[in-house]
């Protein structure tokens, strides 16, 4: 499983000869003007929630590369309306697709699209593929529901929100790593805009000392599982 990061709360995954995106919000993001998203590639796009900064370039993607949504059902109906394909799901649920299992998981957040109309509850994703199982938290605070993901799941990787003020900050999702019980973390939603800057020495140093291991990509870069 290969995973890049495209910035903010984007993400790539190439998992089973799939290729998945996530929350892409790529052109709106001035660190990340070098990815072009007339380039990417997309079988899938997974969707956490309906803000902005994490749907903006879902149609213009989806609509090139036909690839089919995944997200909870009010957004997939959205999307539907628009003309794209989508796989609804809702809090709980979980899907073999043709690359692995998805679970839709809770997350503490908000969702309304852009105009103000109701983007359901928003959520995580546990992905499972090639054998490895990974947390994508979505926005959220920390939370006790967190706790229940390694009942059923061995993570090899984290992928928390770390830039504070929207979502959990650095402290929070140390103690989000403990909950599910994943030492390995991939920090994202942080330093896009002035209210979730960050101190990278600080924020890896803070899980260095809890004997954990925060990864900070640069935008475009990858890691293999
Ligand atoms: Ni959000
Ligand atoms: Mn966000």
């Amino acid at each position: 499983m290969k995973i890049t990061y495209y910035g903010h709360a984007s993400l790539g995954i190439e998992v089973n000869n799939v290729t998945i995106l996530v929350d892409p919000f790529i052109s709106g993001n001035p660190k990340a003007s070098h990815i072009d998203i007339n380039k990417l590639e997309a079988d899938y796009i997974l969707v956490t929630h309906a803000h902005q900064d994490h749907i903006l370039d879902v149609e213009t993607i989806a609509k090139r590369t036909d690839a089919v949504l995944v997200s909870n059902f009010e957004i997939i109906s959205h999307f539907e309306k628009l003309g794209l394909e989508g796989h609804p799901m809702n809090h709980g649920g979980q899907w073999d697709f043709e690359f692995g299992n998805v679970k839709y998981v809770n997350a503490i957040h908000t969702s309304s699209f852009p105009d103000g109309s109701y983007g359901g509850q928003p959520g995580g994703f546990v992905i499972e593929g090639e054998h490895k199982n990974i947390y994508i938290a979505g926005d959220t605070a920390l939370t006790y529901d967190m706790k229940l993901i390694p009942l059923q799941t061995n993570l090899d990787l984290a992928i928390l929100p770390i830039g504070d003020n929207f979502t959990m900050g650095i402290d929070d999702a140390i103690i989000a790593s403990d909950f599910v019980q994943c030492d390995k973390v991939l920090g994202y939603h942080y330093d896009t805009f002035g209210y979730i800057e960050i101190d990278h020495e600080e924020a890896k140093r803070k899980f260095f000392n809890k004997n954990k291991d925060l990864m900070l990509l640069d935008i475009g870069a990858s890691i293999e599982l």
